[in-house]
């Protein structure tokens, strides 16, 4: 029963943001289009691609495709570094045990970076900023125009994220966490959660998409530092080749154009 209630939500919602719904682990390898580095080398990234306009999943000319701005970025490393870029969807909490054993070179997946996580690797200057929003089902709007109305609610929250601490904060909440954030919306539209807290512009992205959700007046108190790109602990060389790709994007005011078009692939049906 609990299965087919997934499977109908599944189909239900078979929004473009949804793709990846079930719980298939995908790897991608993909390739940035028409170029083909001489020196045959391929640097491959670590991704969570639940998070519109970041990294999502979106059929481009009838294939699944993995797209966003982090990805945008990505492309613009492997390039000034004569690579050929490829990506690795995998669950949020994978991303650092996977950078830390070499399987991926690199992690760019909205990743904030916190003192906790600075010990386990090394971090590129910020790219990024987002505050944090809750969402929850239209009905139960009202219901949650503070953080004390949280208070015992039950969370569905991306196992590994810095939403998981800020959970952890409100008092009596029960937490279900999930790999994905595709699946925590399908919980919280399915009534198997009251809310789910995320960033905000990966909830905009899916209120648009998912009827029925939307994001509440309570603002969870968290000094957000922003976004920066995982590296191994100790690879300095990679770290300052990947702020010299970041300065570069952020002198030519590319960062603001890419979020732009993520922004606007993530809106198309
Ligand atoms: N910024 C949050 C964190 O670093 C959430 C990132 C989630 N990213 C994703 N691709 N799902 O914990």
């Amino acid at each position: 029963m609990k299965k087919w209630g997934i499977l109908t939500a599944c189909i239900l919602l078979a929004g473009s943001l949804l793709a990846g719904c079930g719980s298939k682990p995908s790897t991608e390898g993909s390739t940035a289009a028409g170029e083909q580095p001489a020196s045959g080398k391929t640097i491959v990234l670590g991704t969570s691609a639940d998070f519109p306009p970041y990294e999502f999943h979106k059929m481009v000319n009838g294939k699944d495709q993995i797209v966003g701005f982090d990805i945008e970025i990505a492309k613009e490393i492997a390039k000034d570094m004569g690579a050929q870029l490829e990506v690795k969807d995998m669950s949020f909490d994978a991303l650092l045990g996977e950078l830390s054993t070499g399987r991926v070179d690199f992690v760019i997946s909205g990743l904030t970076p916190n003192e906790e996580r600075k010990k386990q690797i090394d971090f590129s200057n910020n790219y990024y900023k987002a505050e944090q929003a809750v969402v929850v089902r239209e009905a139960d709007k009202d219901k949650y125009s503070t953080m004390k109305a949280l208070e015992g609610a039950s969370l569905g929250i991306q196992k590994g994220s810095i939403q998981e601490d800020i959970a952890k904060t409100i008092p009596g909440a029960k937490i279900t966490g999930l790999g994905k954030i595709s699946d925590i919306v399908l919980q919280l539209n399915s009534s198997r959660v009251d809310a789910s807290i995320m960033e905000k512009p990966v909830a905009e992205a899916y209120i648009k998409n998912v009827k029925g959700l939307v994001i509440a007046d309570a603002v969870p108190d968290y000094k957000e530092d922003g976004y920066a790109i995982g590296i191994k602990k100790g690879n300095t060389e990679l770290v300052n080749q990947i702020n010299k790709t970041l300065d570069r994007l952020k002198s030519e005011n590319k960062i603001e154009q890419y979020v732009a078009e993520a922004s606007d692939l993530a809106a198309q049906k």
